[in-house]
């Protein structure tokens, strides 16, 4: 009794934290929003770290990207921003060609995602697909809905030069942001930026 009192009083209170209580970071505003992404050659990754920078920027409190084949939970987030390339040209679903196919139909049913916001971004070549510009991001966009999520970011397709795309979700209107590193590599980075401030506005963050 008497060594077990003595080690209790030798003991800094800082090891006590380390070895007797589970590394534990208060729940603040900096886990608001999440970043996901998937890629096949580093295109959708490159906008991801575009969109994560706009949003430093903005002075919103985000995650680092996060490549959603590594991802253990995006449930632990207020809202998230969810981004895909396309590769799978004109097929129904798992338009991705990546780690989304799978986590659209194996991991998002079981997930609640009522409340939360999200918004999509896609990278696709709207030249070489023209038919199927940026696809994928329509499918991420409609199985985050059917899974309960309130979709925000929509935005205008002027400035673009695809001829079909399933994100056009509206006339005129990408169910988000959508990225042509192929073509348009020099304006991800404005576009990143002004879609940042285009959520905020949403009441995103
Ligand atoms: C075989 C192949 C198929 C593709 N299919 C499409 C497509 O259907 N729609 C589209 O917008 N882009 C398509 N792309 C272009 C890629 O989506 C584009 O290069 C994108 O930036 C790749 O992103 P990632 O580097 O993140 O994988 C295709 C490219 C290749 C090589």
């Amino acid at each position: 009794m008497k060594l077990a009192l003595t080690l209790c009083l030798i003991v800094p209170a800082a090891s006590w934290h380390m070895v007797g209580r589970p590394a534990m970071r208060p729940r603040t505003s900096l886990d608001a929003t999440g970043v996901f992404y998937s890629t096949m050659t580093g295109n959708t990754e490159t906008c991801g770290n575009h969109i994560v920078e706009a949003l430093k920027g903005a002075g919103v409190d985000a995650s680092d990207l996060t490549d959603i084949g590594d991802a253990d939970s995006v449930d632990s987030f207020d809202s998230l921003i969810v981004g895909a390339p396309t590769w799978h040209t004109g097929a129904d679903s798992e338009r991705s060609g990546t780690a989304w196919d799978e986590w659209l139909y194996d991991t998002l049913p079981s997930l609640d995602l009522s409340g939360k916001k999200v918004a999509v971004f896609g990278c696709g070549d709207q030249e070489g697909y023209a038919d199927n510009y940026c696809d994928a991001a329509g499918e991420l966009f409609d199985q985050f809905k059917a899974a309960g999520a309130t979709l925000v970011g929509m935005t205008s397709t002027d400035g673009y030069n695809h001829v079909e795309s399933k994100a056009e979700v509206e006339s005129g209107k990408f169910c988000g942001q959508m990225f042509d590193e192929d073509n348009q590599y020099d304006e991800s980075e404005g576009r990143a930026k002004a879609w940042v401030e285009q959520l905020k506005g949403e009441g995103m963050f």
